[in-house]
């Protein structure tokens, strides 16, 4: 039974886990199996920050008790850049094409429209990643430009696609 449900402080040491789990999974992501650079405590600290937030939003999926998704919506915080925010969202390689990317985007864009009222949700996205891209695209994402060199992997350069969704 899979659960979608938003993070409690007490996610922390296993979101850092899967973290390392998913970076060794794919080049798609800014971090590699070296995860990200962050203590549990620090981890706890920010999620703790941003669990009553209207205008934050991290959800997790849960199977079986582990953690097998990630979603994190984060609105830009300067007046020029309210009305944008942006998303990342990872899904463990096992649980690929079973639409928990899907319901992420359902209700980020739910908690986008109606609780954080953004006006443009942006993402970056590696140009060769066409699950990710397909996901983004059927929610009415629009491709604005690709940057060169965004990414620097094992010595070589790769290109994202910046992409963007009015609501
Ligand atoms: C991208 C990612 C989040 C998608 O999550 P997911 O749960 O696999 O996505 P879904 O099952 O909801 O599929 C979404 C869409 O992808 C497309 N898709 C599915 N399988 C595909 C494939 N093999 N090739 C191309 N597109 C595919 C389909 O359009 C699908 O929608 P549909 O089934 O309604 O037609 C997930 O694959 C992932 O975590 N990848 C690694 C990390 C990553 O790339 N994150 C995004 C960084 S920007």
């Amino acid at each position: 039974m899979l659960e979608i449900r938003k993070v409690t402080a007490s996610d922390a040491k296993n979101i850092l886990e899967y973290c390392k789990v998913i970076g060794g999974e794919s080049d798609n992501l800014t971090f590699g199996a070296e995860g990200v650079d962050i203590t549990v405590d620090r981890e706890r600290e920010y999620l703790e920050s941003i669990l009553h937030s209207d205008r934050q939003l991290y959800l997790v999926a849960v199977s079986d008790g582990e953690i097998v998704g990630t979603a994190v919506f984060t609105s830009f915080a300067k007046p020029r850049l309210a009305h944008r925010a942006e998303i990342s969202l990872s899904v463990k390689k096992a649980m690929w094409g079973n639409h928990i990317g899907t319901r992420f985007m359902e209700k980020i864009i739910d908690f986008a429209k109606n609780t954080a009222k953004t006006e443009i949700i942006s993402l970056e996205v590696r140009s060769d990643n066409r699950r990710a891209i397909a996901l983004y695209e059927k929610f009415g994402f629009e491709t604005v430009g690709t940057f060169p060199g965004f990414m620097k992997i094992n010595g070589e350069e790769v290109n994202c696609d910046i992409m963007r969704l009015r609501l």
